[in-house]
C-alpha cells in the first residue's frame, strides 16, 4: 500500500500546483511535450485513459503515447480505465516497468460505450463491484495509485455514498470533477457537494473542472484556499497559457499562440502526414477559438479546410 507522502513536497508559489488534464485525442505526447517545452508550470500530465484490451495487451497508439523515449523530461502519470481488477495491475505492472511512479483511475469518463460497459463513471452504478475491484487493486499494487472521478450518474448526492468507499482506500490522490454521468460536460460543476467531499474525503483531493479562464481559478481560490491541486483540460487547451498567467500574471500573446500551433502542426505531420493532421489542428483550434468572437470568424475558416495545405495558407496569412 503506497500513501501520498513527501514525493511531492516542491509547491509553486502561491502554494497551488496544476496538473494537466487528459483529454483524449488531444493531450497526445506530442502535445504534451510541446506543451511542457514552450509553456511548463504543469506538475504532471495524465495520460488520456488507456483500455488493457482482453489478454492483456494495449492497442500500438496507446503504448506508443506512454513509451519513456516518447515522454522524456515530461512527469507522466499513465491513466487506465477498466472494472477489472486482474487487467488494470497487468497494466500498472507494465507502467511501472517503464517507470512511472503513480497510476490513475479513470472513474470520471461519460460516453455512453465506455459507461455501456460499466467502466468510467459507469462503474460507479455498481457499488459493490466497485468495492470489490479497489480492494484488489490497494491490497496487490505495489505503485500508487490516484483517482479521477465523477459524484455519480444521476444525481450528485450519490457521492456522499461513493466516497465512503473510497475512504477504505489510500488513494493516493483523488480528483473529483463534480458532475454526474448524465451532465456529461453540460451544467457547472457543484461546488457544494465538491465543499462537503473535501469535508469527508480522508485522502488527498484535487479539482478540476470549468476552470477556463484567469477569473474562474481566483473564483475558485475565494472559496476553496485550502485546496492546492487543481487539474486543468480545456482552458488549457483553449489558452496555453493559462497556468502560466495564473502563476505570474503574464498572459499568452498572440505570437506565442501561433508559434504553439505551428510547432504542434510540424510535429503531427511528422508521424501523422496530411488529412489527419489537419483534422488534429481543428480539434485544437476549436478550443482555441471559443473565446472571442474575432476568434469565431477564424474557426469557421479553418473549420472549412479539408486540405493540409488550405490550413496552413490560413495560419501564414495571420
Ligand atoms: C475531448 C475530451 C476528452 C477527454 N478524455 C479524457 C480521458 O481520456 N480521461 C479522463 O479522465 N478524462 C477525460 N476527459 C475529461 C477531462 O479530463 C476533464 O475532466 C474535463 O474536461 C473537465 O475538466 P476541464 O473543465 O478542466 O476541461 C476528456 C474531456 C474531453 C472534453
Amino acid at each position: 500500500m503506497i500513501v501520498k507522502g513527501v514525493a511531492n513536497a516542491v509547491k509553486e508559489e502561491n502554494g497551488v500546483r496544476f496538473y494537466l488534464a487528459p483529454l483524449e485525442g488531444i493531450t497526445t505526447f506530442i502535445y504534451r511535450n510541446l506543451y511542457r517545452d514552450m509553456f511548463g508550470g504543469v506538475e504532471n500530465y495524465f495520460t488520456p485513459f488507456i483500455a488493457p484490451v482482453s489478454g492483456h495487451h494495449f492497442k500500438n497508439r496507446d503504448k506508443r503515447d506512454i513509451l519513456p523515449e516518447n515522454n522524456e523530461g515530461t512527469p507522466l502519470v499513465p491513466q487506465i480505465l477498466t472494472n477489472n481488477a486482474s487487467d488494470f495491475l497487468f497494466a500498472a505492472k507494465c507502467f511501472q516497468e517503464y517507470g512511472y511512479h503513480e497510476i490513475n483511475l479513470n472513474l470520471g469518463c461519460p460516453s455512453g460505450t465506455v459507461v455501456s460497459k460499466g467502466r468510467g463513471s459507469g462503474f460507479l452504478a455498481y457499488p459493490e463491484e466497485l468495492d470489490r475491484f479497489l480492494d484488489g487493486i490497494y491490497t496487490q499494487a505495489d505503485v500508487a495509485v490516484s483517482i479521477k472521478t465523477r459524484l455519480g450518474i444521476e444525481k450528485h448526492e450519490e457521492f456522499l455514498e461513493i466516497i465512503k468507499i473510497y475512504n477504505k482506500y489510500p488513494i493516493y490522490e483523488l480528483t473529483i470533477h463534480p458532475r454526474v454521468q448524465k451532465d456529461l460536460y453540460k451544467n457547472k460543476p457543484n461546488w457544494d457537494m465538491f465543499e462537503r467531499a473535501l469535508e469527508i474525503s480522508k485522502n488527498p483531493v484535487c479539482y478540476n473542472g470549468d476552470i477556463n479562464r484567469y477569473e474562474d481559478y481566483e473564483r475558485f481560490r475565494e472559496r476553496f484556499p485550502a485546496v492546492d491541486h487543481i487539474m486543468i483540460g480545456r482552458g488549457i487547451i483553449a489558452d496555453p497559457g493559462l497556468v502560466r498567467q495564473i502563476q505570474t500574471g503574464q498572459t499568452l500573446s498572440d505570437s506565442e499562440r501561433l508559434v504553439f500551433v505551428q510547432r504542434l502542426c510540424e510535429e503531427y505531420d511528422k508521424i501523422m502526414p496530411g488529412e489527419p493532421t489537419l483534422y488534429k489542428m481543428k480539434e485544437i483550434w476549436s478550443y482555441m477559438c471559443r473565446n472571442d468572437s474575432d476568434g469565431m470568424k477564424l474557426w469557421k475558416k479553418i473549420k472549412k479546410t479539408k486540405k493540409l495545405s488550405e490550413y496552413k495558407n490560413i495560419m501564414r496569412s495571420l
